[in-house]
């Protein structure tokens, strides 16, 4: 999704935006551009394409003179990803520059109304409506312009704003779209997340949605949507740059698959005390509780198939009716949801629009909503009643490994608490849980520890043309997930599918040709799931299993095995995932791939 950026204050402006736009590449763009005020005009450099061709036409922004200014890096929703296209963009007079992340839903009424009006349009984009309304609307004072301009949008939007009437005053708005503030010292900043900020300053304040702030070097003004002055905290990030930075690691997703133990530290270990499970951010009373008759978990992509996890723990220790919905279908479908209902809603981002936008239909229909969060203050931590943060630090690989594990993680907790409280889940088998999430970054270090030989097999089958992920129950969930990672990271097609189905039609697809990858780890079905492995390999299939290293049977089944370190079968999934991780990791090398900025992709998907 887009980034943006701003800066004011006493260095030269250019080569700030431009290293903030870079830390700010990994949530995918193909477009880019800056524009700084000088000598009373605004000086405007764009490219397509990435960043380097921007850094190379102004000489990594030296050629750029002035103190204040404006940056972006587009991910293409209205318009090819063209100069022309790329924010900022300027009013006809040239006084005003905007850029934007997200999307202007009423921008063809406005584009008509305002052609109407004798503006002349250069871009096929949303945005630039904005800054035409504030040409329109602007009559001295930029505050003022601001507001009518906002009074007139629809849809989500994080806006910067430059006006070269007002030198050393930049505008941000947020409405639906992520936008914080970073405060300097004799300097301000705005970014699209913390990532771009963390180099400058770990001091910000988080708008909310409606609000805007005017930053000069000096000062930040925040206003609610009345233009009314507000008093906003500071907030610490703890997040430096080397946490932002690979670590020495070739990829940021291998940096993030091996630092799945200290993530795993860090959501886990604040969360048990003296062996009992001390959810903060989860204030329900005993009787909203036992009020409570279905829980649906719904999210996007990979934050899905940590909810499809979930789902089948929460279910087991719970005894409460649980489903996992895919967010983007949940909002449309008219769901049978009410004040009786917990809505988990998980989201590492927090500002996927799917996700923003089931949790705000969950919530129009009475239910008690739980954010599972990775970042801090973002939209869907601040929409939910109550919100669990992963705590896993920055992730930057398009592809989520870290953000997914802890995601689990959480889920783990609150089963085996809301289960424990329910008075369903006996103390002996609670101490015993509690013990196994405890022992949960050391399992998934020996997984780490365990599949050295994951290059090896994926050097051996990195030219498959397809592959077929097989598992049943929990190993089935841990299915989605494998099958995902290989298909966005390597673009090789592979399909997650429940073992027991495969003679219902799929299996015509078998034959030597294809590589069936068969998650063994959930002992109950093992016996039914090598069967499943008898019958595709009678057709000619290779079979590469997952299993939990004392299943020596998996031996004589398979032929190649990944293993995964025992542990409690509820809490499987983690250990088990990192094998695959490593192998989908390890076949997208082989392939050539760009593994941390995948084709088509971005890290948020922050429009529908
Ligand atoms: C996962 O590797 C993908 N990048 C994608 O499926 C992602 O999980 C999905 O877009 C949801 O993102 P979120 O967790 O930030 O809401």
């Amino acid at each position: 999704m887009c980034g943006i950026v701003g800066f004011t204050g006493t260095q030269q402006a250019a080569p700030v935006l431009l290293t903030g736009l870079k830390r700010l590449e990994y949530r995918g763009y193909d477009s880019a551009g800056i524009a700084v005020q000088h000598e009373g005009k605004i000086l405007t450099e764009k490219c397509s394409g990435y960043l380097e061709n921007l850094n190379r036409i102004t000489d990594n922004g030296k050629n750029v003179p002035g103190f204040c200014g404006i940056g972006h890096t587009r991910w293409a929703t209205h318009g090819a990803p063209t100069v022309t296209n790329a924010h900022p963009h300027v009013s006809n007079d040239g006084h005003f520059a905007v850029v934007h992340n997200g999307i202007i839903e009423n921008y063809a009424l406005l584009r008509a109304e305002l052609m109407e009006k004798g503006f002349v349009f250069h871009s096929e984009t949303d945005t630039e409506v904005v800054v035409h309304l504030l040409d329109l609307y602007y009559t001295g004072s930029l505050k003022q312009a601001v507001m009518k301009t906002v009074a007139r949008l629809e849809g989500s939007y994080a806006l910067g704003v430059v006006c070269d009437e007002h030198p050393g005053e930049l505008i941000a708005v947020k409405s639906a779209s992520p936008l914080i503030l970073g405060v300097g010292a004799g300097e301000n900043f705005f970014a699209s997340d913390v990532t771009a900020l963390i180099g400058h300053t770990r001091t910000v304040i988080y708008l909310e949605d409606g609000e805007f702030a005017s930053l000069t070097p000096e000062k930040i003004t925040v206003y609610d949507c009345g233009g009314r002055e507000l008093q906003k905290p500071l907030s610490r990030v703890m997040w430096n740059t080397e946490a932002a930075e690979k670590g020495g690691y070739e990829h940021f997703m291998l940096k993030e698959i091996m630092e799945q133990p200290r993530a795993l530290k860090a959501t886990i270990e604040p969360r048990v005390k003296n062996g009992e499970i001390v959810l903060e951010g989860f204030q329900l009373s005993d009787e909203e509780l036992q009020g409570i008759n279905q829980i649906v978990i719904t999210a996007c992509g990979s934050a899905y198939h940590a909810g499809y996890v979930g789902r089948y723990i929460m279910e087991e220790l719970c005894r409460i009716p649980v489903r996992a919905e895919l967010a983007s279908e949940l909002r449309y479908s008219n769901p049978i949801i009410n004040e009786h209902t917990l809505v988990i809603v998980i989201s590492q981002s927090g500002e996927t629009a799917d996700t923003i936008a089931a949790l705000k239909e969950c919530k129009a229909r009475g239910a008690r909503t739980l954010a599972i969060v990775n970042v801090v203050g973002s939209t869907v931590a601040k929409l939910a009643d109550s919100v669990l943060y992963t705590w896993a630090g920055p992730e930057i690989a398009v592809a989520t490994t870290k953000g997914y594990t802890t995601q689990i993680a959480i889920l783990d907790l609150l089963a085996v608490y809301m289960g424990h409280r329910l008075g369903r889940v006996e103390e002996g088998r609670y101490a015993a849980l509690v013990e196994g999430i405890c022992a949960l970054p050391e399992r998934c270090q020996r997984a780490i520890d365990l599949n050295t030989q994951a290059a090896a097999l994926a050097e051996a089958f990195h030219d498959k043309p397809s592959l077929f992920y097989i598992g049943r129950n929990l190993d089935y969930a841990v299915c989605m997930e494998a099958s995902l990672k290989l298909k966005e990271i390597s673009y090789i097609h592979s399909e997650a599918y429940a073992a027991g189905e495969l003679k219902h039609g799929t299996i015509a697809l078998i034959d030597e040709e294809q590589l069936v990858v068969a998650l063994a780890c959930h002992r109950p079905l093992f016996e039914k799931l090598i069967s499943n492995v008898k019958e595709v390999k009678a057709r000619g299939a290779q079979v590469l299993a997952v299993a939990q290293e004392s299943e020596r049977r998996i031996f004589a089944e398979a032929d190649q095995v990944l293993l995964v370190p025992e542990c409690d079968a509820l809490l499987l999934p983690i250990p088990e995932i990192i094998p695959l991780q490593l192998f989908a990791y390890y076949v997208a090398k082989f392939n050539g791939c760009d593994i941390d900025k995948p084709k088509n992709l971005a890290k948020s998907v922050t429009v529908e």
